[in-house]
């Protein structure tokens, strides 16, 4: 068989591992041939390859990034282009793709799943971890460490000033990466997007604490939003291919009311892209290499138009469109957990 692999979406540590284990399973289990598509679905449309083999996957698995490039080109939102894809797939006389994305990547593969029987499985990624199917997405616990260790550093510059410390962390519509990292560093107040927060309860909440104590850590998501938007006008949101907003900044403008309300000094760190960048943790490692391999399985027993997931501990195959169809958002029971913690 010749199969075709592609990366698609924000990049995430994992991604490589991936595409090592596909290379390595396909080539060496079963002597297929593997190309690499480049750049996301932008590659397919545009005929832009990369034949792959075991030299050129070596050394992945400790690399962040993705050697195949990335875009968050949507092949629906351009003229032609879904059937582009589809007649270059078959000038190139590829048999499968193996499509690495989280929903909106994961959505175009689906969508031409179930319009035109497009031979394709998904492995999901992202560090948001918001897609429904699978207990986790690879890329998610490498921000999560990344942002407990900024928020561990942050813990200690915030008690020698005495100061309240606004974290901003990613993960768009969902708080998973908040509730980790804020959980996993004693954060004194976690903020998510499934939960619009109140500045005056915010800010009892911190005024409460600093008779106790007198610093404070605030982790909040970039997609947390105020019941009561006065005072929070985040303007000027740019859209992305998938009609997604491009967030960031709420931080700043929290630490602005938290000091204006409580006259502690605040400061605020957008923790950004750094949460996607550099090595894997093993978990992700490990997740991307059995997602990796079990993809593979599933294209060699033509099981399209699956995704593979993790539930449990075990790896099995779930329905793409049911997986891409509903956001996986922080459950009551773990925001609960946290809140005990807070104050
Ligand atoms: O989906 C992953 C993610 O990092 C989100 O957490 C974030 O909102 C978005 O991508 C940022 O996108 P970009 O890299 O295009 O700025």
């Amino acid at each position: 068989m010749h199969i075709a692999i592609l990366t698609g979406g924000g990049d995430c540590p994992g991604l490589n591992p991936a595409i090592r284990a596909v290379v390595r399973h396909a080539m060496k289990s079963y002597g297929h041939q593997v190309t690499g598509i480049l750049n996301g679905w932008q590659g397919l449309i545009e005929n832009q390859y990369r034949p792959l083999n075991m030299d050129m996957v070596s050394g992945l698995l400790t690399k962040g990034g993705t050697i195949l490039g990335t875009s968050r080109t949507n092949p629906f939102k351009i003229q032609s282009a879904p059937e582009k894809i589809l007649k270059n797939f078959k000038d190139n006389s590829f048999d499968a793709l193996i499509a690495i994305g989280g929903e909106d990547t994961l959505g175009v593969a689906s969508k031409l799943y179930r319009e035109s029987e497009f031979p394709v499985v998904g492995i999901p990624k992202t560090i948001d971890n918001d897609l429904s199917g699978t207990d986790y997405t690879f890329g998610f616990y490498t921000a999560v460490n990344i942002a407990t260790e900024a928020i561990d550093r942050l813990h200690s510059t915030a008690e020698s000033h005495h100061r309240i410390m606004v974290v901003e962390v990613m993960g768009r519509h969902a708080g998973w990466i908040a509730v980790y990292a804020g959980l996993a560093s004693g954060a004194d107040l976690i903020l998510i997007p499934e939960e619009p927060f109140d500045i005056e309860e915010v800010c009892a909440i911190l005024r409460k604490r600093h008779k106790r104590r007198d610093f404070s850590i605030v982790v909040v998501a970039e997609g947390a939003t105020p019941k009561e938007t006065k005072e929070f006008t985040l303007k000027d949101y740019k859209l992305d291919d998938f009609d997604h907003v491009c967030l960031g900044g709420i931080g700043a403008l929290l630490a602005r009311e938290i000091e204006n309300r409580l006259d502690v000094q605040t400061r605020y760190t957008i923790l950004g892209h750094i949460q996607r960048g550099g090595t894997p943790v093993p978990f992700d490692r490990i997740l991307a290499t059995r997602y990796g391999a079990k993809a593979v399985e599933l294209v060699v027993a033509g099981d399209f138009g699956k995704m593979v997931a993790l539930q449990g501990n075990k790896i099995v195959a779930v329905d793409m469109e049911k997986a891409v169809k509903k956001l996986k958002t922080v459950s009551k029971e773990i925001y609960n957990l946290a809140k005990i913690f807070f104050g």
